[in-house]
């Protein structure tokens, strides 16, 4: 049986592990479990007004959903753990032929050394205009308990979450190649935000 409850502080290496396991070429899940966890911990501690919400298999943490100010939230984690960031990628040299890091490098350069602009760049690439909003920042499920009805069950709790807050809609940024995420968000009823052109990633749901 599937059990739901907040997420606090304690919980962030189990959340690192299941986002370790669901983005496995993520920058900062290469990168290892601490910077994962430092970025949730940045979440958690920023003014996102974020609540994490963790789904539970036998007691052990099945998936979660961060929910909250969707809002340069890579800025201020850079910002706040541009040593530690530094410090691991000196030590693994590997990553730093990989082209998909080399990318997010030049990503985390220039939110470490500019203000939030209009709009601004997220690490799935896609573009956001201010003023910022509110929504779903990430949701994972590990992957031996995906397409068994946990992240259904996140994002309905999420939704509720912000519903209570007293938000009429909430919004997400997906990466538009992640087919199978965006396929689960259409059937949970959200739609594709379009401003003209390509599609970014943008998408709304309606809580009314
Ligand atoms: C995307 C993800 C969160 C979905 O969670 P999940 O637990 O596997 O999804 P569920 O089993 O709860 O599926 C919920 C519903 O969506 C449907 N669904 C799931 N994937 C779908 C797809 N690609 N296309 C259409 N429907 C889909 C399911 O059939 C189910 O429908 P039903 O409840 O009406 O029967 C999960 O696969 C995951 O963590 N993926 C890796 C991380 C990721 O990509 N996160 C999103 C980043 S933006």
């Amino acid at each position: 049986m599937t059990t739901l409850r907040a997420l606090g502080r304690d919980d962030l290496p189990a959340v690192a592990a299941v986002h370790r396991a669901a983005f496995p070429r993520m920058v900062v899940s290469r990168i290892g479990a601490e910077a994962v966890r430092r970025y949730y911990e940045s979440l958690l501690s920023g003014s996102y007004e974020t609540a994490g919400l963790g789904a539970f298999q036998g007691g052990q943490l099945a998936g979660f959903c961060f929910v909250g100010v969707r809002h340069w939230s890579e800025g201020a984690f850079v910002r706040a753990h541009a040593a530690f960031i530094v410090w691991r990628l000196l030590a693994s040299p590997r990553l730093w032929v990989d082209p998909v890091v080399l990318r997010r490098l030049e990503l985390g350069l220039r939110l470490l050394f500019t203000r939030p602009p209009q709009t601004r760049e997220t690490e799935a690439g896609n573009c956001e205009t201010e003023p910022p909003s509110y929504g779903i920042q990430l949701i994972a499920v590990e992957p031996g308990w995906q397409g068994a009805g946990v992240g259904r069950r996140l994002m309905e709790a999420g939704e509720a979450h912000a519903r209570q807050r007293g938000s009429a809609r909430i919004e997400l940024s997906v990466e538009p190649s992640n087919v199978r995420a965006v396929g689960f968000y259409e059937r949970l009823g959200w739609r594709k935000l379009a401003a003209g052109g390509e599609w970014n990633g943008l998408m709304e749901k309606s809580l009314r």
